[in-house]
């Protein structure tokens, strides 16, 4: 049995709050993971785990969500504590009320705060003000819980993260950058296929080369979804249009046409590769139906792995 949820006082996180994964180091990756993974082995058992009694997250969510706001919720309920919905469309921060008043007003009632949001930089001010850990629930730059989840997923389906390789292919967008950044971390190859125009932040991509030189990782980004693919153990796609990018959805249909993930760009994957996608899914668009939902995807045990990975990250930093 792992020790590390029985440890109550170890804490993984050394920072207050749960933002970026580029403020992880790769022991703090393998940690929360295996914390994550004892947690869910005593959901599996069915066996009461409530670190998190009297506690209350609040979550603001600027952006929809299905997978985010139930995971989160069903996530703090199952921990022993309660989470409450803070749509900006219902609270005063819709209305102009500052993100630092918001933050400070919060961190009166609640014990920490969930938030998905559009500019990055909100989330920075929101945890500055803040007494209480914040968590990255998205931002335009970053999906860290994702990302977490998605390792969680490849771990159980292929028994070891060190060594595969993950290929994304589409946008360089939220998902892809916080996904190089855990690939990196746990020593995996995380190549990537974009169209020009749609690459990954520089910044990111220069942040994840630095622990791969020790994990023995690697970070290959092409601007083809063939060359990107060779060989890939995780083949992975997000949506070409994300929230917030919605006037653009004529353009990047055009841009991203030859970025669809189908049965003849997989067969250039490793035979035995597995598909994962964020969701929400556009059939037709990023993947065929026959991918997402044929024999070789995961995307609802990584859908389901967001409670677990979640039920992790809480737990070090609220208890
Ligand atoms: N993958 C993900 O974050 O899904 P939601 O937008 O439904 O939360
Ligand atoms: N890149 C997508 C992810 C949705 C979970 C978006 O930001 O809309």
């Amino acid at each position: 049995m792992n020790q590390l949820a029985e440890k109550t006082n170890h804490k993984i996180l050394k920072s207050k709050d749960f933002i970026s994964l580029t403020d992880l180091s790769p022991l703090q990756l393998t940690e929360l993971l295996q914390l994550a993974q004892t947690i869910k082995t005593k959901w599996k058992a069915g066996e009461e785990y409530t670190p998190l009694k009297g506690k209350t997250l609040g979550m603001i969510f600027e952006k929809s969500s299905t997978r985010t706001r139930v995971s989160f919720e069903v996530g703090m309920l199952q921990l022993g504590g309660h989470a409450l919905f803070l749509s900006s469309n219902d609270i005063q921060l819709g209305r102009g009320e500052t993100v630092s008043d918001t933050a400070k007003v919060l961190s009166e009632f609640v014990d920490g705060i969930m938030i998905r949001t559009f500019e990055h930089q909100k989330i920075l001010e929101l945890a500055e003000a803040a007494s209480i850990p914040v968590i990255n629930g998205l931002t335009d730059l970053e999906h860290p819980c994702q990302a977490m989840a998605d390792l969680l997923t490849i771990l159980e389906v292929k028994g070891k993260l060190k060594g595969l390789k993950v290929s994304y292919i589409g946008d360089g967008n939220n998902v892809a950058h916080s996904l190089m950044t855990a690939c990196a971390l746990a020593g995996m190859e995380f190549s990537i296929g974009c169209p020009e125009g749609y690459l990954p932040n520089e910044e990111i991509i220069a942040h994840a080369k630095e622990p791969a030189l020790k994990t023995g990782g690697k970070v290959e980004v092409y601007t083809s979804a063939a060359e990107a693919i060779q060989n890939a153990d995780v083949v992975y796609a997000d949506v070409w249009t994300s929230m917030g990018q919605e006037q653009e959805n004529a353009e990047r249909l055009t841009a991203f046409k030859d970025f669809q993930i189908n049965s003849e760009l997989t067969n250039q994957a490793k035979e035995d590769f597995i598909f994962l996608h964020c969701l929400p899914a556009h059939r037709g668009e990023e993947v065929t139906a026959d991918v997402i939902d044929g024999s070789h995807s995961a995307v609802f045990q990584q859908a389901g792995n967001r409670l677990h990975a979640q039920k992790a990250i809480l737990t070090d930093l609220l208890s």
